[in-house]
């Protein structure tokens, strides 16, 4: 069952850019757009289709590194900003994972530009990363407010006259064929355009399965996490915690692995809630909350979208909800709520009861567990599951810190403080 191949890599990877870039309007589909322009390039460039697919996935997820929605909408508006951050962060959180690792290579230099590559010699990796370059300041130059035909000329004026120096002439030669086709700019601003990406584009035949997915779901939950210093290690905590109560409860393999997989998309999203409100040390205001309230709704439609993940996206996204009915957003009670939603439900309290935060300390065992009795007692939580926590409560605890301080060990030294140091991928067992 977990190595089924039963779920389409273009569809879990679209929706999942969805999520990264759902933070403005100004960004809304930024990297689906850029994977369009620079499968149109590869297509014109009669590239292999192994890569192809590389160039397709690098697109999709070039800007991930990015951690602020404000860094977002500065290099959407073409600021001079430092752009190597971004790379950088992108190119470490995919390392980690043999499934990215060529994308990681690709996502690293795609704003190099084409004269600092003199003297190296060209590789599939390097071309790639220079497609992904022209697709970018292409989709960046589209001024969003204007009809894509009226400014087509300017944009293929603009790409032109940085050729030989930013961009490979032989690809501007390329990006030239497929601009005097109309169609070309419609589909890029196409409403439409993620349902063309994954019925017809290069990973529509592609599928995986679940062991696959929780890598893919590790990437994502490094991304979310990462948005902030108090909650880097959030995510992994509640998707631990989530994995060992389905054990303790004496749940399969295979549901514990799919509940892990519910706990790294949990939050998913987080992406799109400003981190000025995220990082806010002081009480949120009531419009601020109402902000925070919609990160569920979105966990819940992103994954929904993906085909097969239908049961994944109530058991991550229901965290929220309360067995009395009281939760939010969708306000649903006990009888729309699975063991498995939960079990997230528990996890997410627990974790977060043991986090530091802006406002206050991580909580005590004493503390932890008077709280959660309460909760159960006001039919907030599960009973059966909050007492499964207490009684189990050393063993739970010992096995998340040690996986949350892995993770803070990482984001502290290798993701905070960048360097352009070379390591190799290592696949985190956490
Ligand atoms: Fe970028
Ligand atoms: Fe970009
Ligand atoms: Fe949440």
């Amino acid at each position: 069952m977990l190595n089924d191949k039963i779920i389409n890599l273009g569809n879990l990877l679209l929706s999942l850019s969805d999520a990264v870039d759902l933070a403005s309007n100004l960004i809304s589909s930024h990297q689906q757009r850029t994977a369009y322009i620079a499968w149109q390039i590869c297509r014109a460039s009669d590239l292999p289709e192994e890569t192809v697919k590389d160039v397709f996935i690098a697109g999709i997820l070039h800007d991930i590194g990015a951690i602020s929605v404000d860094e977002r909408i500065s290099m959407q508006n073409l600021e001079e900003i430092d752009y190597d951050g971004h790379c950088l962060r992108g190119e470490l959180l995919l390392k980690r994972y043999h499934f990215f690792r060529k994308t990681s290579r690709i996502v690293r230099d795609h704003h190099k530009r084409w004269f600092e590559y003199e003297g190296e010699p060209e590789t599939d990796i390097t071309m790639s990363s220079q497609i992904i370059k022209i697709a970018d300041y292409v989709e960046r130059l589209i001024d969003r407010n204007m009809f894509v035909l009226r400014q087509k000329k300017a944009v293929i004026e603009k790409i032109n006259s940085m050729s030989g120096t930013e961009f490979n002439p032989f690809l501007v030669e390329r990006f030239n064929i497929i601009s005097k086709i109309e169609s070309f700019w419609l589909d890029v601003t196409s409403p439409r355009l993620y349902s063309q990406l994954f019925h017809d584009g290069p990973l529509k035949n592609i599928e995986i399965c679940f062991t696959d997915l929780e890598t893919i779901s590790k990437l994502f939950r490094d991304i979310i996490d990462f948005k902030s210093p108090y909650t880097a290690a959030h995510t992994a905590g509640v998707s631990s915690t989530a994995g060992i109560i389905a054990h303790i409860f004496g749940l399969a393999d295979s549901d514990i692995l799919q509940l892990k997989i519910a706990g790294n998309f949990h939050d998913l999203g987080k992406l799109a809630i400003p981190n000025s409100i995220l990082d806010k040390p002081e009480k949120l205001t009531h419009e601020e909350f109402d902000i925070i309230k919609c990160h569920t709704y979105y966990s819940y439609h992103i994954i929904n979208s993906i085909k097969g993940l239908e049961e994944i996206a109530k058991w991550g996204a229901f965290h929220h909800e309360r067995l009395n009915g009281k939760g939010y957003p969708f306000r649903i009670g006990e009888k729309d709520l699975s063991t498995y939603s939960r079990i997230i439900m528990v996890a997410d309290i627990f974790t977060a009861l043991t986090e530091n935060r802006p406002y206050r300390e991580g909580m005590k065992k004493k503390e932890i567990i008077c709280i959660l009795k309460d909760l159960s007692e006001k039919r907030h939580l599960d009973m059966k599951l909050a007492g499964l926590v207490t009684e189990n409560f050393d063993q739970i605890s010992d096995y998340v810190v040690n996986i949350e301080n892995l993770i803070m060990e990482f984001y502290k030294s290798r993701f905070a403080n960048l360097s352009h140091e070379t390591f190799e991928a290592l696949e985190p067992d956490y």
